[in-house]
This record gives C-alpha cells, structure tokens and sequence, in this order.
C-alpha cells in the first residue's frame, strides 16, 4: 500500500484552526487510503526553549486531539518521534549531504532566527528541516499532507533523497508534498494577509480547537474585514472575508460559490455569526473527547508503544540499507 506521512508540534495547548484545516483534517481522510504514519515531533519541539513537564503533556494532549478528531489508532500508526531512535541516526547521515547554503536558504529558519536573535537561536533550528526529511524518509512515504508553509521543507527532503540515491544508490522514496490549495494557508483573524500561527504577537487572530467556543465566537466576530460591504470570495481584494469564508467551506464541505451565494443581501455581522456557530458546532465535542482521553492514561500509552514498535520495524529497515549504502561497517 501507499504510504502517508505527517507530523504536528507540541508547542501549544490546543491544536489552532490552521493546523486542524490545512493539515490533521486530511490525515483523517488519508487513513482510509493508505498506510498511514501520524507521528508527534517532540525534538523539532525543543529547536525552541521548551519546559521538559510542559512539553510532556503537550505531546500527550497532543495525541488525545488527534485521536479525537478521527485519526484512528486501528488503521494509522500513531508514535512520538524520540521513541524512533532511527530517525535521528538518518539524520546524521542526511546532514552529511546537505549543503550549508541550501540550509541557509530555508525561509521558515530566516524568520524564526530573524525574531530570536543570531545567539538565541540555535543550530537545532538551522539543521531542524534536515530532520524533517529524515522523519519522512526514514519511512519510504509517497506523500505528505501538510499546510503551504512547509512546502518549501518538502523541497528540500526531495532534493537530499535525490541527491543520496544518485551518490550511493536507491535507498529512498522521494515523498511528494500533499497540499489542498483552497485551505492550506488560514489567516490571522487580526491579520489576514498572514498565516494563522500560535507564535503571532497576539492571540487574538487565533482559533484554537479546545478554547471555549464563547471566545472563539468573540475573535470571529472582531475579525478584520474591509470598507465594502460585499460578501465575495476575493483574497486579494477582501482576504478577510475570504478567510472566514474558507472556513465554512472547509467546515461545512460547501462549494464556495454556493456559501457566497447564500450571503446576497447579507452583511458581514451575519457572515461572522454563521461562521462562529458552524465552528462551535465542530468544536464543541471536540474537548469533552480529550478530557476523556487524557483520563486513561494507559490507553494512550498503549498505542503509543505500539505505534512506536511498528514506526522502529520500518525505519530500522532503512536506517539499515543507508548505513549500508554509506559504507558503514555492520558491528557483529
Ligand atoms: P506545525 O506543527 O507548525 O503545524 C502542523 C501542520 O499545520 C499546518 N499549518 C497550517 N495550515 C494552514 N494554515 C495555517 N495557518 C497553518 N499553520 C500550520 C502546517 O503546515 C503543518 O502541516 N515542521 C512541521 C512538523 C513536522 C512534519 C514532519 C510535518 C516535523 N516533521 C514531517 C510533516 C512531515 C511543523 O512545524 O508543523
């Protein structure tokens, strides 16, 4: 079977709309389709400062929103990267063909060391998207459904499993970034020319899946729009309305021609109204599932040491055949 791939960060909470509509909402339809790994990238976590209790529960909670939005322990495997030693013994090897000015040129890098400072950031952040090729290509994976802001990392894990497969010979599938062009990219509410993103200055242009949904419907309804009062699908012109009006189509699985139509003659406090009641509607079990979840601690363990077995049986096969292909001496 074809294989499916995707990671998401524990560095919040709750998972933001952006997140959930440009990336996890495609696992869950992928995972009828093909061999599926969901995984949660704990060492792309620490490229930042982190707090070693708060990080733990993240990932926890972080596996309970994926079990609660559908992602199905019985038809995807579902691991915590650190439990996949393998990955980072690929890592090692794919840094040795990665050039220092390609690196440099990776745009998520340059603004999240631009916002740190040059001492402040790391080299984890600088070598963290050669890590990410590893957490795909260890795993021979034919896509990757993610959002538009890690295409560019995308690029890159196919440019180093060309380049190793052409210096030592095939040992890696080059994965194909799996990008939904209509949601892959949801706006700050406040900001809606930028991306949803929980390091924005303020929360106010965030969604996050587990808030009360009072406050969600409270962000929405003081979400930037524009002069006109035309209800239109127009990013460029009204890339506020536009926003809001990609969230219901997303929500709702609507045409967007048929959400535009239904708003003539209307304004935008209804556009507002409408959008918040269909994200709550969606929202609303969401945080009695986690509770539940988190509360059976066992539970959750369980599927993580077996998706962590099952993720090693895979990479290991990988890590073996490159090692291999490297010239590594196999120890006996
Ligand atoms: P992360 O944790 O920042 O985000 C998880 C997923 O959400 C998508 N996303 C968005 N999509 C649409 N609109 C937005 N405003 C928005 N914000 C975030 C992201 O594109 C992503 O798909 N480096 C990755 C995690 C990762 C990974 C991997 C992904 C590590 N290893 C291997 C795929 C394969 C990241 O930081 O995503």
């Amino acid at each position: 079977r074809r294989r499916v791939l995707s990671g998401i960060q524990p560095t919040s909470d709750s998972f933001h709309l952006g997140n959930y509509l440009g990336a996890v909402r495609q696992w869950v339809q992928l995972q009828d389709e093909f061999d599926a790994f969901y995984f949660i990238p704990d060492m792309h976590a620490i490229t930042v400062p982190q707090d070693p209790t708060v990080l733990r529960e993240r990932t926890r909670r972080s596996v309970a929103q994926l079990l609660a939005v559908g992602v199905d322990p019985e038809r995807a495997t579902i691991y915590v990267q650190s439990h996949v030693p393998e990955i980072a013994q690929l890592t090692w090897v794919l840094t040795c063909v990665t050039g220092f000015g390609e690196a440099s040129r990776m745009t998520q890098f340059k603004d999240k060391s631009a916002k740190a400072g040059t001492d402040a950031a790391g080299v984890g952040l600088f070598t963290y998207p050669i890590l990410m090729a590893a957490d795909i290509l260890a795993f021979q994976v034919d896509q990757v459904p993610v959002g538009e802001d890690q295409r560019q990392h995308l690029e890159l894990t196919r440019d180093l499993a060309q380049r190793f497969n052409k210096r030592y010979g095939k040992a890696l599938t080059v994965p194909k970034a799996y990008i939904v062009e209509e949601f892959a990219k949801i706006y700050d509410l406040q900001n809606p020319t930028a991306k949803m993103s929980k390091s924005a200055d303020t929360e106010s242009g965030l969604i996050n899946l587990l808030d009360e949904p009072k406050r969600s419907a409270k962000k929405i309804r003081s979400a930037v729009t524009d002069n006109d009062r035309v209800i239109a699908f127009d990013r460029e012109n009204k890339p506020g309305v536009s926003n809001l009006l990609t969230i219901q189509a997303a929500l709702t699985g609507r045409e967007m021609e048929e959400i535009v139509q239904s708003y003539e003659g209307k304004g935008y406090g209804d556009l507002k109204v409408e959008t918040a009641d269909i994200l709550a509607e969606f929202v609303t079990p969401l945080r009695g599932k986690v509770d539940d979840i988190l509360s059976d601690p066992a539970y959750l363990d369980g599927i993580l040491a077996d998706g962590a077995a099952r993720a090693r049986e895979v990479a290991s096969v990988t890590v073996a055949d490159v090692y291999d292909k490297v010239g590594f001496l196999l120890p006996r």
